[in-house]
């Protein structure tokens, strides 16, 4: 059977129940979010191994707040790395799931390092002040986990994009290969393209986390000073090997592509190139650009997710698969939930965002002002109400399948 025929006997008959541009852009969103949780988790690991190992007064501080601050951006990255999971298994069905059958215990195996990873990073969280000091074994340990965990992601996502080798993968000789133990291709300059960032983006993380302690009543002016000029130049050089990595990238895809005059490359690189003119200014006054860095590393963080996205059509385009073309069964009921569950998460979200951003700016006690009092509330109340939604429509789903 002709590969396009084959893969498209693979996707669900059912269809999708809405335009697939919605799941598209939420997918390139949710990714850029994801990825750059990612490059948070491993660069701030990093520094707080680092800074740990080094051991003077400033950067024994740096260590412990990075390593807190990983704790979180961790949750982040897991939290925000389900929703282009889901995304992707709609749109692109045949080809995530056979890239995971190819590799199933790796798939398996992936959770169970996720786990790992996170409990060794509270490990050293916990323990890194016990006597002995071996405890960086820990922190070394999580951030193997996590750089293994980013493998066997790249892995999966780039064997997705050959289904003209999958049957090689799977059949050895004369025998069919179930086992699911093998990792059948790695690009070197893709891998590389999405684990630097994690020092570019840590970079502008520093000079956030120096702009947001430096009015607080307990502040050391120097020792945030020195950590807002480390951040700007980590981000600026860090950025520049980048830009190298992504031409290393785009010369190494096949000719045929034409991908170096592809619209959503352009805007990208363009993106990144403005980021770096940028982020050279910021070394003047790191505390002054550190909230336009976050942006402007956000807005090059989705524009290169697009970018990846239009790669990956222009790749599968060879099978004449769309995602464009996938089968329609509009479904507004399911659709508007879905939707309403998503602005609902934006509201509560924001309110918890907006407590923790007061409360570390107050040296005392916190107590929130009436205005922000009401949306918890109100927070609360969506939550009950959406409880209340979701049991009683699988409550009657159900019983309606049993009559
Ligand atoms: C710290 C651990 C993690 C790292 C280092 C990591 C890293 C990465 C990288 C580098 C990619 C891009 C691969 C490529 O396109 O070549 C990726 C994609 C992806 N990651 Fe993660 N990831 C981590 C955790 C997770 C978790 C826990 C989930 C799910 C809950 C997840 C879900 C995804 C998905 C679904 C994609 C592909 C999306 C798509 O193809 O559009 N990741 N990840």
């Amino acid at each position: 059977m002709e590969i396009g025929t084959m893969i498209k006997a693979l996707q669900d008959p059912m269809g999708i129940p809405f335009y697939p541009v919605l799941f598209q852009v939420l997918m390139v969103l949710t990714f850029a979010l994801h990825i750059m949780f990612v490059n948070f988790v491993l660069g701030t690991s990093f520094l707080s191994v680092y800074g740990y190992i080094k051991g003077d007064d400033y950067w024994k501080r740096l260590s412990k707040s990075m390593i807190r601050a990983t704790t979180a951006n961790i949750s982040m990255a897991i939290l925000l790395g389900v929703a282009p999971l889901l995304f992707v298994q709609v749109v692109y069905d045949p080809f995530w799931y056979a890239s995971n059958m190819i590799s199933g215990a790796w798939v398996m195996a992936f959770i169970l390092i996720m786990m790992l990873g996170y409990s060794m990073v509270y490990v050293f969280y916990l323990k890194r002040d016990s006597r002995g000091g071996g405890f960086a074994a820990f922190g070394i340990g999580a951030l193997a986990l996590f750089i293994l965990a980013g493998i066997i992601m790249h892995v999966l996502g780039y064997q997705l994009l050959q289904p003209e080798k999958w049957f090689g993968w799977y059949i050895s000789g004369n025998s069919i290969d179930t086992s699911g133990t093998a990792l059948h291709t790695f690009h070197i300059p893709r891998f590389l393209h999405f684990m630097i960032p994690s020092f570019a983006l840590t970079g502008v993380f520093l000079m956030l986390y120096a702009w947001y302690f430096k009015d607080r009543a307990d502040s050391d002016k120097e020792y945030l000073q020195w950590v807002a000029r480390m951040g700007a130049k980590m981000a600026f050089v860090f950025t520049a090997i980048q830009a190298g990595v992504g031409f290393w990238w785009l010369f190494s895809l096949p000719l045929e592509f034409k991908f170096f005059v592809n619209p959503f490359f352009l805007v990208g690189a363009g993106l990144g190139v403005s980021l770096l003119f940028f982020l050279n200014n910021a070394q003047k006054d790191p505390f002054k650009y550190a909230v336009p860095a976050v942006i402007g590393a956000f807005l090059t963080v989705f524009g290169m997710s697009y970018t990846r996205e239009a790669l990956r059509m222009t790749y599968l385009r060879r099978f004449d698969y769309s995602i464009f073309d996938y089968k329609l069964n509009i479904d507004l009921g399911s659709t508007a939930l879905f939707l309403s569950t998503f602005v609902m998460g934006l509201i509560i979200a924001g309110y918890m965002l907006t407590i923790a951003y007061k409360s570390g700016k107050t040296t005392g006690e916190y107590v929130p002002s009436p205005s922000i009092d009401k949306w918890g509330k109100i927070s609360i109340a969506l939550l009950l109400a959406w409880i209340v939604v979701v049991v009683s429509l699988g409550v009657v789903t159900s019983v309606r399948n049993y009559l």
